[in-house]
């Protein structure tokens, strides 16, 4: 049974490109195995991540997402049954969420995803794919 989860959370710390680039490497080897797929948007002080597959693979994995000590108050925002993947062809693809790209702020300066609904913030996931912010694919 596929399910999609989406979760936000706040890195402790800044978040430096070394460590952007080893969540990405774990994802490419880690979720490759494991035939999980998503996208993490980084930026203004938050994570948001979907994740895609097996239930019980998901499960696992955000477990260890939970428990990683680079970030803190882990919320998740929904975990739905799928018939198909959205994000099929990346084993984690990452999107910047800044506040300074004139796209995101103009168009939803008070975006919020702790208060949000899922369906907002799926709405702002794909506007951000969409608007071309960067794409770092991890295949
Ligand atoms: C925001 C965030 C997203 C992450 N996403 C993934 C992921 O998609 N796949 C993965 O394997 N690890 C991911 N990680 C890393 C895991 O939390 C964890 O550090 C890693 O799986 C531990 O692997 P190890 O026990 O082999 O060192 C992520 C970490 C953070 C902070």
């Amino acid at each position: 049974m596929l399910v999609r989860l989406l979760y936000v959370s706040q890195p402790v710390g800044p978040v430096t490109t070394t460590m952007t680039t080893l969540i990405l490497e774990k994802s490419a080897t880690y979720n490759k195995k494991e035939n999980i797929t998503g996208i993490l948007c980084q930026g203004s002080g938050l994570w948001m991540q979907v994740l895609e597959g097996e239930r019980s693979q998901v499960n696992l994995l955000y477990t260890r997402i939970m428990a990683d000590r680079n970030h803190h108050n882990v919320e998740l925002l929904s975990m739905e049954e799928i018939a198909h993947r959205r994000f099929g062809q990346w084993s984690m693809a990452l999107v910047y969420l800044s506040k300074d790209d004139p796209m995101v702020q103009m168009a939803h300066p008070e975006f919020d995803p702790y208060t949000a609904s899922a369906k907002e913030a799926y709405f702002i996931l794909d506007e951000l794919i969409k608007t071309g912010s960067p794409i770092v694919n991890t295949p």
